[in-house]
């Protein structure tokens, strides 16, 4: 009946996550409040491992991509769940390393790491540095022969599928900030620089094509390309790379109408096109690793937040304010992202209003969502916008000086504190 399946209504017709009561969550823990699901979570990273067992016969990693959220506990249940972890900043390492996440199941992306956060990186004696160009191909190399060591890389290359259009399109060479280009060589001109540089061990090639995606067919292509240049590099160099890293990017089910191939279902035909692709070139089938993120936190959040007041503007539209808005959602001003919402105290309730939910920010953009179809809200109400768990948190500002809120993890009905809500104190604390 919901987009995530955690969510249901109780007897008292209050919308529940994991079987906790949002209205009682709100009273307890205050507004807004994220809150997620932990066996979601750790659902669908079983999921994934066993996808890695039954199609590539265990020879994989599921490396949730933590960008979507980042914070101790979710680096905690990644490790507990034999995990590994994409990390795209110092920030993002320090916290994974601060709960001793084990470094070599740590891949560190990022198209301009600075050089401080590469020796740290490579300090951290994390598992692949998915490296992004020349210059910084460079730079580690250099970083780790200063160090004696010989640092385990990945490169990242632009497999030239653009899977952000409406209808995939697979050009020559994407428009894209991100990675080693395949047709001008460039790629091919990382690996012979590897070759001769050996502070630096190339283990394999890394791609990712985009988010939110709902097709099948570009991660086929991309499987497809990459296996093909896993057989150009070994033609050209006689370099046998054994591990493939085809980078995340499944899409979810935000509102209703969005239709998601289930994840075996992705799995299972882009292993058959790996299989395939090896065969036709006579290469082992490589080590595989892909990098879910949106996918494994995305359904399992929520946002709570208190309704403060309803403007209705006769024959235009409705605004409902929330005590939240941009500074915990970005995604719609910044994507114009769709979400859907329910008064959690009205659960039960038909959706018999439709209303433009505003954000408390001083900022006409600042919104939630318009035209979302809701129980009438009134003031005090608490209203739930389901599916926010990833790229929520993780994208949260300080705009206005609004406190960043709080998340609370759900297991078996009862929460858990797992990020406190900022203080006034935190808001001054950098100030001199
Ligand atoms: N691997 C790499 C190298 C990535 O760049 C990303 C996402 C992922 C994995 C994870 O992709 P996912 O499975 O979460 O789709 N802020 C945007 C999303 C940006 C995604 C950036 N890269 C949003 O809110 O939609």
């Amino acid at each position: 009946m919901f987009v995530s399946e955690c969510l249901s209504v109780n007897d008292a017709g209050h919308l529940t996550i994991g079987g906790a009561d949002t209205v009682e969550l709100a009273r307890q823990f205050g507004t807004p409040l994220y809150v997620f699901d932990e066996a979601t979570i750790r659902n669908t990273m079983r999921e994934y491992n066993a996808s890695m067992k039954k199609f590539y016969n265990g020879a994989g990693l599921v490396a949730y991509a933590s960008k979507a959220f980042s914070c101790k506990e979710i680096y905690r249940i990644a490790k507990d769940e034999g995990c590994g972890i994409d990390v795209v900043s110092a920030g993002e390492l320090y916290t994974a390393l601060s709960v001793d996440f084990p470094a070599e199941k740590i891949f560190y992306h990022g198209n301009n790491k600075t050089v401080s956060e590469l020796v740290y990186a490579i300090e951290s004696g994390v598992g692949r540095i998915v490296v992004d160009n020349l210059t910084e191909l460079e730079r580690i190399s250099e970083i780790a022969a200063s160090q004696s060591k010989i640092v385990p890389i990945l490169i990242r290359v632009k497999p030239g599928i653009d899977a952000h259009t409406h209808d995939f399109i697979r050009t020559g060479q994407i428009d894209s900030k991100f990675g080693f280009a395949l047709e001008t060589g460039e790629a091919l001109e990382a690996v012979k620089y590897i070759k001769e540089h050996k502070s630096v061990e190339l283990k394999g090639i890394h791609c990712h094509i985009g988010s939110q995606i709902f097709e099948v067919s570009p991660f086929e292509l991309a499987a497809e390309v990459m296996v093909g240049f896993m057989n150009t590099v070994r033609q050209e160099t006689g370099i046998i790379l054994t591990e493939l890293n085809l980078g995340g990017g499944f899409g979810i089910k935000y509102v209703p109408e969005n239709d998601p191939v289930p994840y075996m279902g992705y799995m299972e035909m882009v292993s058959k096109v790996v299989h395939d692709a090896c065969k036709k070139y006579g290469l082992d089938i490589p080590f595989i690793v892909i990098e879910p993120g949106r996918s494994i936190v995305g359904p399992a959040g929520i946002t709570l937040y208190t309704v403060g007041g309803v403007k209705d503007i006769p024959n235009i539209r409705t605004y409902v304010s929330v005590d939240g808005g941009m500074t915990d959602n970005p995604r719609y001003i910044l994507y114009q992202s769709v979400y859907e919402a329910l008064v959690a105290n009205k659960a039960d309730k038909p959706k018999d209003a439709v209303v433009t939910l505003a954000g408390r920010c001083c900022e006409s953009g600042d919104l939630v969502g318009e035209g979302m179809p809701i129980q009438r809200p009134e003031v005090g109400d608490i209203v739930a916008v389901l599916a926010t768990g990833a790229y929520n948190y993780s994208m949260a500002s300080n705009y206005n000086r609004v406190p960043r809120a709080a998340a609370v993890m759900v297991k078996d009905s009862e929460a858990r504190l797992i990020i406190r809500r900022e203080s006034m104190e935190d808001i001054i604390k950098n100030d001199i």
